[in-house]
């Protein structure tokens, strides 16, 4: 249905991809510090950071859209507009951090989602350039068409979010079908000592790590876009064994499936293991009925 069927068209809009490789050096030297990019991305959350943040000037703009329909308000609305687009800052910085880390046709869409708030946020600011001046009617209009600007690029936000997934734990519709209750996975003998390996019960892929007598295991899809953490690089963070994700670097803490450092701010689904006659068993929390 016009105009989301044209929401479609933007992700396989190929020639936004000159306007992304131009972005990405720029992104690069910005966000080369992994602790601003962790802040950014939510790690310390638990999720992502920029849908938090939005709510500054999605609230202040939606409150000033009000208040410039009632007479006498205006200085309150220009108020709220300025609040806005304070707020638009570290929600800009945020998004570009995930941008930074996503697959080219969520990148495509991405593009015009940012393209359409700089217009917006340009038409704010025209809004309150005209009411410095006294052109009260001009910074009215200004403002509820950046508004409508604004709602469009959250609509085309909303499409990368639910249709283009990006965004959710894409570790979660793995641990949906897993086995309740405990699941043979074969002889620990038979596990590689200190490497990674990937196991699976039934339809479900397991990274599986054994340290001599120790077996962690979780998901093998990253939470992040899936990415296969058993081919994934060993370190230790903080005296915890971790892996580090082959696609975009996530870290995992490896016990526990806890994400040490994003672009993922879900953790691994993390199963419970038992030796049974030398024989590895697993289940996941939650699901579990034996
Ligand atoms: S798939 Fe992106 S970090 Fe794992």
């Amino acid at each position: 249905m016009w105009p989301f069927d044209q929401i479609d068209r933007l992700e396989n809009a190929t020639g936004l991809d000159a306007v992304a490789e131009r972005i990405k050096p720029v992104l690069e030297t910005l966000l080369a510090d992994q602790r601003v990019t962790d802040f950014l991305h939510g790690v310390w959350l638990g999720h992502p950071l920029h849908p938090v943040l939005v709510q500054v000037p999605v609230g202040a703009w939606t409150s000033a859209a009000v208040l410039d329909a009632v007479p006498g308000q205006q200085r309150a609305a220009g108020l709220l507009i300025g609040v806005g687009l304070a707020g638009a800052v570290p929600a800009v910085a945020a998004g570009w951090a995930d941008w930074s880390q996503q697959d080219t046709q969520q990148q495509r869409t991405g593009l015009a989602h940012a393209a359409a708030n700089v217009v917006a946020s340009g038409l704010y600011v025209g809004s309150l350039v005209a009411r410095a001046r006294g052109r009260h009617g001009l910074g009215r209009s200004l403002a509820y068409a950046g508004y409508a600007l604004a709602g469009a690029a959250a609509t085309v936000g909303g499409h990368l979010a639910y249709r283009q997934a990006a965004g959710p734990s894409h570790a979660v519709p793995h641990a949906e079908i897993a086995p309740p209750g405990w699941s043979d996975i074969g002889p620990v003998e038979e596990l590689p000592d200190g490497s990674p390996t990937l196991r699976r019960v039934e339809e479900v892929e397991l990274f599986v790590l054994r340290r001599g007598t120790d077996v962690a295991v979780m998901i093998d899809r990253c939470s992040h876009a899936s990415g296969p953490l058993h081919e994934g690089s060993l370190s230790t963070v903080n005296g915890e064994q971790c892996v580090t994700c082959p696609w975009h670097g996530s870290v995992f803490r490896v016990r526990d499936g806890a994400v040490v450092h994003g672009p993922a701010t879900a953790p691994q689904p993390a199963f419970e293991v038992r030796v049974e006659d030398g024989r590895l068993q697993v289940r996941l929390p939650g699901l579990s009925m034996g």
